[in-house]
Parts: C-alpha cells; structure tokens; sequence
C-alpha cells in the first residue's frame, strides 16, 4: 500500500473502506475513503486519520514515505471517529506528538478517548510553521459538529476541508482530473443532502471566512480531490446552503392498498401539466438517504401515507423524521392520503410540513379507492391556491 502524492513533499495517506453501504443510516452505495494527509516538511505532520479498523492500512502508507514515529504534530479537524479513529494507535507510536484541533476539538477528544495526550487548541486566525510550509486555522463551527475546523496549507494553496465538499465513494483515483465529475458532484450532493443540510446559515459563515483564499486543491475528508472543478463544487455549495431550488416537485409515499398510490400518480399528471419537473417514490422502494439527494433542490414536498392503526405508515414516519433533523427550508408542502376509517395520517404528515415551516397546499384526503373525479376536485383546489403564490 502506497501514498499518493498530491504535491511536492504532500501525500493522501488515508484509508478506502470498499464495502462500506451504510454510514449511521445513510446509503453509501459506492463506499468510501477516510482522507488523511501528510507534510513532509521540518516538523512531519498528519492531517486527520482513519477509522479504528482500518488504522493499519493508513500506517502502512505512511510508511511508504516515512516512519509514523517520526510525526511530529497531528491535525484533528474534527473529533467524529472516522477522522480520529486511528488516533490512539498512532499515539501510541510517536506519543511525542503534539495533537492540534479547535477548543472544542480538544474537549470532545479528551471526552471521548480520555487521554492526555499534548493537546494544543487553535481558533481562526492561528498559524503553524512546519519549517517551509505554513498551516492557517479556521474554525468551521457546526459544519456539521461544533469542534470542526479546516486547515489551509498557505504556500501550496491546498484546504483540507475534513467533512465539507466530501462525497461517499471508494475509489483507487485520488482526484477529478481523474475520476467521472459528474458522479463526483452527485455525491457531493447526496453528502451535503444528509450531512449538511441543516446547517445552511454556519456553512454560509463557513464560506465568508474561506472567501479570498485562492485554492489550487480542495482536500475533504472523504472520497475525490478537487483540483479540477474547485468552481463547480464552491458554487454548488452557495446554492445549496441558501437552500436555492428549483421548479421540481417529489412525491413520497407508502400505500396498503393502491389507493394512496393512485393518488400519488395523480400528483405526477398535475405537475407535469404545470411543467414541473416530477419524480415519485415509493419509500418501500428508494432509501430515503437518495430521496434527500432529490430534495436538496426541490421546490414541492409531497408526502403521502395510507393510515394504519390511526398513524401513518411506519415507513412514512421514519422518512419524515429524517427529513425533519435535515431541516429543509423554503419549500411548498403537501400532505395525501387514501384511509379506510381513522384517516389521521394526513392531517400528521401535514403537521410535520407545518413544523417546517413549509408553505402548505390543501391536502388530499380520501376515503377507500377514490374515484378520478374527487381525486381532480382536489387537485383543482390546489392548481388555484398556486396560481394566487
Ligand atoms: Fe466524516 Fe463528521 O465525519
């Protein structure tokens, strides 16, 4: 196992987790890479680790290039396990080390593997000197923890940006100019979906401290190297952390008998009538993770449930209560569904809308199969509403 050198005397050193398909509820069906990097430079530096499992194979590209006791300093831009899971490891290596991270960086890894090992905390605005090379600090606070910070490299003009501009996907090519862009962005899209949607104002302060960098490469944390598409990706952030959408609308829905569906498909006539651009999905078969991917720039949010034992569907639930701790804003919401008695799932799904602070379109709510003719009564009330917005 080998670096890979970005850079004169800088190399990825990190880790590929190949059959990774499940990241705490989140579909990586490409896997993914744990970036870790390192500065061959006066004082020998690592940026970042790899989770616990896969420790050796990062010290063994480490080796490749240099002996992991002669590290001298470690940059922890983030306390999550997957950047600081080989951290006791190689502590245990060059326990001489000095460990830098953000205050809260420092606190949270105190807490969480209770060891003294010679912290030393940075805020926005601190340098270090590795000997040529020098690292400026800036704290990313809540993008998407509160200890998250990056690190610039200034004389090379490389952002390890740990979490953010990160995508799932386990690749043997290290950067863009060699891996397909247009996967590249949509996991991009899918990571920022599920990872950092809820944090569209601190990603909009991320972004103001990072403006008037210039950037040769962008180094996250996880999956492809931006060197090549540094624009695209910065610019697809400004409108995702805005949450900037577009003339698209999703229906989401479970059904026990056909009823809710038929509904649904009705939804997809009306929008595609008003030359919106439309997908439908049964939770039963999309995993909600590629759902929020759609979402992510999604004007209309329609969610529907039949009603069992006088809730919605299970899988229903759990999709909005995803969707909820991803706190999309600005949207137009509308809640359907067919019952048989109780029908409560409706007026649940549409409180949850409501909580979001979505604009609400009249819900449909109907008993038994409902007939095309109720089903278009409804929808006129809703084409109405749109056409007073
Ligand atoms: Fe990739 Fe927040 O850890």
């Amino acid at each position: 196992m080998k670096a890979y050198k970005l850079s004169e005397n800088i190399y990825w050193v990190g880790a590929i987790d190949w059959n990774l398909r499940n990241f705490h509820g989140y579909l990586t069906q490409k896997g993914s890479t744990y970036n870790a990097y390192l500065i061959i430079d006066e004082k020998i530096t690592l940026i970042d680790t790899v989770k616990s499992y896969l420790t050796d194979e990062m010290l063994r590209r480490i080796s490749s290039i240099i002996d992991p006791a002669k590290i001298d300093i470690i940059i922890a831009n983030h306390v999550e396990m997957d950047h600081s899971g080989a951290l006791p490891a190689l502590l245990n290596i060059c326990p001489k080390a000095k460990v830098y991270s953000s205050i809260a960086g420092v606190q949270g890894l105190k807490e969480h593997y209770k060891k003294d090992w010679d912290f030393v905390p940075v805020k926005t605005g601190d340098s270090l000197s590795l000997g040529k090379k020098t690292i400026n600090f800036i704290e990313t606070k809540m993008v998407h923890w509160p200890d998250n910070m990056v690190s610039y490299l200034v004389e090379d003009q490389i952002l390890f940006s740990n979490d953010s501009f990160g995508q799932h996907i386990a690749s043997s090519e290290r950067t863009d100019e060699d891996y397909p862009i247009d996967i590249t962005m949509q996991e991009a899209k899918k990571y920022y979906a599920n990872i950092v949607l809820s944090f569209g104002a601190q990603v909009q302060k991320a972004m103001q401290s990072l403006a008037g960098l210039k950037f040769k490469m962008i180094a996250p944390s996880h999956g492809i190297i931006w060197k090549k598409h540094i624009k695209e990706i910065l610019k697809s952030y400004s409108k995702w952390m805005v949450n900037e959408t577009k003339e698209k609308a999703i229906i989401v829905y479970d059904t026990m008998w056909g009823s809710t569906e038929k509904i649904a498909k009705s939804l997809v006539d009306f929008f595609e009538k008003n030359n919106v651009s439309v997908k439908m999905f049964n939770i039963q078969e999309t995993h909600m993770s590629d759902i929020m991917t759609e979402l992510i720039d999604t004007k209309y949010i329609c969610i529907g449930s039949a009603t069992l034992n006088n809730n919605m569907l299970p899988t229903i639930a759990g999709f909005l209560t995803y969707m909820k701790g991803l706190a999309p804003k600005n949207r137009i919401g509308l809640a359907f569904g067919s019952f048989g008695w109780g029908g409560q799932s409706v007026g649940q799904i549409e409180n949850v809308l409501k909580e979001l602070e979505f604009t609400i379109l009249p819900q449909i709510r109907l008993k038994f199969i409902p007939d095309q003719k109720d089903i278009d009564i409804n929808l006129e009330k809703i084409q109405n509403e749109l056409n007073n917005f």
